[in-house]
């Protein structure tokens, strides 16, 4: 039976003829709370934010109040003897004003112990509505079955006056909140709606349409427009100043009972039989545009307001700050506007809104042509402009004067404006020239936008799950243009080539170069340039690209209250990608310079991803990035020059494996050093043969206690007591002993005694049973032979021989003493 909106959370109460009161997250869609208020039907249920309440009527002749937070019923008394029919709250005092079958309004007043205040007695039926003019707060307006409205002052209980004209009982009535107009708005059993002017009291329009009785009316708090709700299921968008029936919307849930705005924002609440609609009116978008000085023009409802960058002054700028600007009222409008734009050069601007534009100097806001249109695009030459009359006509304008129409194949749902002439409609995107609508190419898409670059060589075709980068291929249309090849009923088969898709919803967007800048649906400040994404900003709410202005170094964006933000974005790194990604590598160098030295890695990094490796080392600034390049070219000597300055391991242990596959093994030897990779060097020293190398490799290794390679270094260079001594030394006894009885047996002895005397700290018994040659020899057979060719090979062991003379040594030498070794 009603609904009402709170004016700060997202929350709709409805009341209901079950007796129930719900309140539903509108953004959420889910029931928050319910109150079960009594078996009658409750037909208002009000929301008194600044005290947390919910009121409501119902056929028992009881108000209630509610709290909303602790769900707690504050109040209750009997208001009147009949049905309870509306509620009307006080804005500022703490009064409720009710009104009922019995004829009656009253106030009430909670201040003080909901007292009744005041009967205001005159209506002969049901009140069926009572509404509190917002201009003047001690004032309010009913609406009675007696077929009569009357206005009353808040203090004198009989009506100031009555308004009659409606043949049967008025159900509903509001007030025009809009600052001009002193009106009311009342509808009727008669299936009328009439406006009145309250001053002189007369009715100055009849809205005919509905086909049953009207059952709620409402003059929207912002938009220009009228609702009204009827039986007939319908509820109709009138507009407030034409009263042009502007849509009728029917979604099929039986009958209308209540509509209801809310001031700043485009949502509406409606009430039927079957359920609560939700809707969203007008755009989101703001009314706003910016030329390419910074003259940033917006509507305000009709008015039309003006902020200039350039007079802000000097003033430190923080990134995403909404920046305090003057602004200067330029005048209202003719039209309600629903978009504004610059031309390319900035000396109009268009305002589109109610089916009309109006073409405007920028200057001074004097109108220079007008027409009807469903919509209005710029050429790419500033004097250019297009508009669409209808589904099936669109009309090209030159210098103000039309210069051809045409009728799309498929009819025209939509134009784009820009390099070509875009046309949206069932078969896809077509694109016209300008000058002669001849068809360019057609392309099977369904764009929500479409942003050419400056020079026309880049679109952006923004659809409603991602966006498609295309260059456009002019020399090739002018040669199937000529030739005749390559055309086909879809147009110029070549005339665009595909650069990329990035699944991202663009919602707003402009080129600047070749990169180019957009707001996503998820609220990220983005660019593209070739395939790449850089995030310039993540923000907070939803805005709109306004433009970028190179001098500055900074992107402007507004957002639906009409705040301009800002954003800094090089205009040197911009156009050194652009310069890139045309391969002009002359330009990028000339504007390197420019580009300041924090930024260079993020442009060279740029440059590593799309292949310039050598230009990316010479451009980045970053010591890690340039060694990874520099290994990646194979540029020994920076990546060198880098570890040294970094004195990392790594990074030594990264460029030796580099030199190495390189051959480059002196450097691999300095590298391995470095990053103390002993393994490398043994593997070094032995592959490449040189003794001198594995000598010092052995010392450095037992200094630095890599006893592992020490080891294996020593016994290859046949320093076998150098090994028994790191053996010793490590306190590997029992290895010892064993290399002793194998290579050295005249140490054998000793190292036993020193193993004994180690194991039998920990274990006598183990260490008596260990038998020392020189006190059992009986144990030890042909010990005295192996003493001897301990002897023998001594100087044959340290001999250093290279391994061209292996084959030279005869193995007959050695057998007989092997013989008796082993
Ligand atoms: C009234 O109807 C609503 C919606 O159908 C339901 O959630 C609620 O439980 C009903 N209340 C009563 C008292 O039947
Ligand atoms: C009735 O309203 C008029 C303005 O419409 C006002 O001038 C007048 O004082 C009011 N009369 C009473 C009795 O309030
Ligand atoms: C009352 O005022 C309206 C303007 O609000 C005007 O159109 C109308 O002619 C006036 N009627 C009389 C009778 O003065
Ligand atoms: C319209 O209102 C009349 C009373 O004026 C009522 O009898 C009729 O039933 C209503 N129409 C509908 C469709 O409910
Ligand atoms: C354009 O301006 C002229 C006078 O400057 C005015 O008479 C006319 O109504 C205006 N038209 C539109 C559509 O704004
Ligand atoms: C062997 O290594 C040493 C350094 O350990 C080096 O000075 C020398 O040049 C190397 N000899 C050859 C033949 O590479």
């Amino acid at each position: 039976k009603s609904v009402d909106l709170h004016p700060t959370e997202p929350w709709m109460v409805a009341s209901l003829y079950n007796g129930s009161v719900c309140v539903w997250n509108h953004e959420t869609q889910t029931l928050v709370k319910t109150f079960e208020v009594c078996d009658l039907p409750v037909r208002v249920a009000k929301f008194v934010a600044r005290k947390h309440w919910v009121i409501a009527g119902a056929d028992d002749m009881q108000i209630r109040v509610f709290n909303y937070n602790t769900l707690e019923r504050a109040h209750m008394f009997e208001a009147h003897s009949d049905y309870i029919r509306c509620i009307a709250v006080h804005p500022t005092q703490p009064y409720i004003l009710t009104s009922s079958d019995d004829m009656l309004i009253k106030l009430w007043d909670w201040d003080r112990k909901w007292v009744c205040g005041q009967v205001f007695e005159g209506h002969t039926h049901y009140v069926m509505q009572i509404v509190i003019n917002p201009k003047d707060n001690n004032q309010f307006a009913s609406a009675s079955l007696d077929r009569t409205i009357k206005v009353w002052q808040l203090g004198s209980s009989s009506p100031n006056f009555t308004l009659e004209g409606h043949e049967k009982g008025v159900n509903c009535i509001d007030y025009y909140s809009g600052g001009d107009k002193p009106y009311l708005i009342s509808g009727a059993d008669d299936r009328l709606v009439k406006i009145w002017d309250y001053q002189n009291k007369t009715c100055v329009q009849t809205l005919e349409g509905h086909t049953q009785n009207v059952s709620c009316v409402s003059f929207h708090p912002e938009l220009p427009i009228i609702l009204t709700g009827s039986e007939d299921g319908t509820v109709r968008v009138w507009h407030s100043s034409t009263y042009r029936l502007e849509n009728t919307l029917n979604y099929g849930m039986e009958r209308v009972w209540c509509v209801c705005g809310q001031r700043g924002a485009n949502s509406v609440a409606l009430g039927y039989d079957e359920g609560s609609i939700i809707i969203k009116l007008g755009r989101e978008e703001p009314a706003m545009s910016m030329d390419s000085n910074g003259k940033i023009m917006w509507a305000k409802h009709s008015e039309v307001q003006q902020a200039n960058l350039k007079a802000m002054g000097e003033a430190e700028i923080q990134d995403g700050e909404r920046l305090s600007l003057a602004v200067k009222d330029m005048g209202s409008c003719e039209i309600y506007p629903q978009t504004i734009q610059h031309n390319p050069n900035g000396r109009f601007v268009v305002v589109c809104g109610d089916g009309e534009y109006i073409i405007y100097t920028a200057m001074a806001l004097r109108n220079k042509s007008f027409g009807s249109a469903q919509e209005f695009v710029w050429g790419h030459d500033s004097s250019e402009y297009a508009t669409r009359e209808s589904t099936s006509m669109v009309k090209i304008f030159k210098n103000f004067k039309e210069n051809k129409y045409f009728k799309p194949d498929f009819g025209a749902e939509g134009i784009h404006g820009g390099f070509l002439l875009g046309v949206r409609s069932v078969s896809g995107l077509a694109f016209y020239d300008w000058e002669n609508t001849e068809l360019v190419r057609r392309i099977e898409i369904q764009p929500k936008h479409v942003f050419w670059s400056e020079s026309g060589e880049l679109v952006c075709i923004a659809t409603e799950e991602s966006f498609f980068v295309l260059r456009y291929l002019a020399e090739k249309v002018a040669t199937a243009q000529e030739t005749k090849e390559g055309v086909t009923e879809d147009g110029i088969e070549d005339a665009f080539e595909v650069l990329g898709e990035i699944q991202e919803v663009v919602k707003t967007g402009l080129w600047v170069g070749d990169c180019f800048i957009y707001t996503s649906s998820v609220n990220r400040l983005n660019y593209y340039v070739g395939g790449e994404i850089v995030t310039v900003a993540h923000l907070d709410r939803t805005m709109y690209l306004l433009g970028y202005i190179p001098k500055d170094d900074r992107l402007y964006l507004g957002d639906k209250e009409l705040n301009i933000v800002t954003y800094s974005l090089l205009v040197s790194v911009l156009e050194y990608q652009t310069a890139v990604m045309r391969r002009d590598f002359g330009m990028a160098d000339r504007v390197l310079p420019t580009i300041p030295k924090e930024m260079r890695t993020r442009v060279a990094h740029f440059l590593e991803k799309q292949g310039f490796m050598q230009q990316a080392l010479a451009v980045s600034t970053d010591s890690e990035h340039r060694f990874e390049l520099a290994l990646q070219l194979g540029e020994l000597k920076i990546a060198y020059q880098l570890a040294v300055e970094a004195e990392s391991e790594q990074k030594w242990k990264q460029l030796a494996e580099l030199a190495t596959t390189k051959c480059q093994f002196v450097l691999a030897q300095e590298c391995l050093h470095h990053a103390q990779d002993y393994g490398g060097l043994l593997l070094l020293a032995t592959a490449s043969g040189n003794t001198t190398m594995v000598g010092k490799l052995a010392e450095g290794a037992e200094r630095d206690g890599k006893t592992n390679v020490a080891f294996l270094t020593y016994f290859l260079q046949g320093k076998l007591d150098k090994c028994l001594e790191l053996l010793i030394k490590t306190n590997r006894l029992p290895e010892a002993a064993f290399l002793a009885r194998t290579y050295l047996p005249s140490h054998v002895s000793r190292v036993v005694n020193l193993w004994k005397e180690s194991l039998g700290k920990v274990n006598q018994k183990a260490a008596d049973a260990l038998a020392n040659p020189t006190d059992y020899s009986n144990l030890f057979p042909g010990l005295q032979e192996a003493f001897l060719a301990e002897e023998y090979l001594k100087e044959t062991h340290v001999r250093l021989r290279p391994a061209a003379e292996y084959p030279l040594i005869t193995v007959s030498r050695y057998t007989h003493i092997l013989g008796t070794l082993w």
